[in-house]
């Protein structure tokens, strides 16, 4: 298994070597040369000159032509294989990878974003260099590639892995104070597990209730848009008061997770004014538990809230907090984030120091403004998280206090 046995590898390493060792051989021949005649010809052997040879047109024509085409073989060579680092194969797949102080992102083109860059084995990738702020590179060195990212331009690289692992990426361009953390790695997986990764996530699909609604069957009596049919509509039924028929006599009920449950369960055992006891009871083995809470999860309205917000503890991976921030305790480059919530800081605040409770309001400055109120100890240097929405800063926050 030999990991660097990839295109652009091979068409550097390929040049390398032939540049290298024709260097390495004249080196060597004209070292030796050099040596054999300044021993054979030495002043105490041979006072005087020796040679009377005035021109040899042959030694010269050998000794230009020959240097020439050795020169232009190493051109040619050089040529071709940079040439090949910019020529993207076809059936590429391309992934948008943006650099910032410091950390890297990757963005796929079905919008998700990870802070490592994952592709299948085997299969060309094209990705699409870009810049927050200053000018970082992007260096992989086991495809021997490295290009800049320059603020307002687009530049590339691109790759084939041929065999699946975790390969190093680092800023090869000093970006500022964190340029040594701006580590990630490229994460080459098999193609089936590549494929399960870039499955559309749970948050992307239906809720599972709904497909619970439609498989069942439901959807035939109950309508979803509040239109009567057989059964009663499951439009908008959380928090409802309901009038229901119950051992012959007729009660209020307010509806609530206990009561849906109830209604799939034992469906006959309270019937909603003006219908039919006819729905048939669906127990464990046709809807289990998990799907059952799904469903009612769905009904009180519970399942579209939950997938819509912004995940705090995605994000500040995603955006690359924890280059410099760790959730450990450890104190690096800056304030770690264990123990955010109502710690007690020192900040320097317009060259006066003041101590002050963490909180929500202090944590989305310091995302917004971070250079505003400056920890003691550290240096004001993170940049603004002004790519971020206003929903995202608020997840962040939210999850930064319960660290
Ligand atoms: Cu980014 Cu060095």
């Amino acid at each position: 298994m030999n990991q660097l046995n990839n295109p652009t590898a091979q068409a550097v390493d390929n040049t390398l070597i032939y540049i290298f060792g024709f260097s390495l051989l004249l080196l060597l021949g004209i070292t030796l040369v050099t040596i054999y005649f300044v021993i054979k010809y030495r002043r105490s052997k041979y006072p005087e000159p020796t040679s009377d040879a005035h021109g040899s047109w042959i030694l010269e024509t050998v000794w230009t032509v020959l240097p020439i085409i050795i020169v232009m073989t190493m051109f040619w060579y050089g040529w071709t294989n940079y040439i090949g680092l910019t020529q993207v194969p076809d059936n590429a797949m391309e992934v948008k990878a943006t650099a910032r102080m410091w950390s890297w992102q990757f963005e796929y083109p079905d919008g998700r974003k990870t802070d490592k860059l994952y592709v299948p084995v085997d299969k060309p990738v094209k990705v699409l260099l870009h810049s927050a702020d200053v000018i970082h590179s992007f260096f992989a060195p086991a495809f021997r590639i490295k290009k800049d990212c320059v603020p307002g331009m687009e530049t590339y690289v691109w790759f084939k892995a041929t065999e699946p692992g975790s390969y190093d990426v680092q800023c090869a361009e000093y970006c500022g104070v964190g340029h040594a953390a701006m580590l990630t790695t490229i994460e080459v997986l098999p193609a089936a597990e590549y494929a399960d990764w870039a499955k559309p996530q749970q948050a992307d699909q239906e809720p599972r209730g709904l497909t619970v609604l439609n498989e069942q069957g439901c959807i035939g009596c109950h309508s979803l848009d509040g239109s009567d049919g057989v059964g009663p509509s499951l439009y908008q039924l959380a928090g409802k008061e309901q009038e229901v028929e119950k051992d012959g006599k007729s009660i209020e009920i307010k509806i609530d997770a206990d009561y849906l449950k109830r209604s799939i369960r034992e469906p006959n055992a309270e019937i909603v004014e003006g219908f039919q006891p006819m729905m048939p009871a669906y127990d464990q083995s046709t809807i289990n538990d998990a799907d059952l809470q799904a469903v009612v999860d769905y009904l009180l309205g519970k399942a579209t809230a939950a997938k819509a917000g912004p995940d705090g503890a995605t994000l500040i991976k995603e955006n690359g907090c924890l280059g410099c921030h760790s959730t450990d305790g450890s104190e690096s480059i800056a304030p770690t984030f264990k123990g955010l919530g109502g710690r007690q800081v020192t900040v320097e605040s317009d060259g006066k120091e003041i101590t002050i409770t963490v909180d929500a309001d202090y944590l989305r400055r310091s995302l917004l403004k971070p250079n505003a109120d400056i920890v003691k100890g550290f240096s004001p240097m993170m940049p603004a998280a002004d790519n971020l929405s206003p929903e995202e800063i608020d997840a962040i926050v939210n999850y930064l206090l319960k660290q």
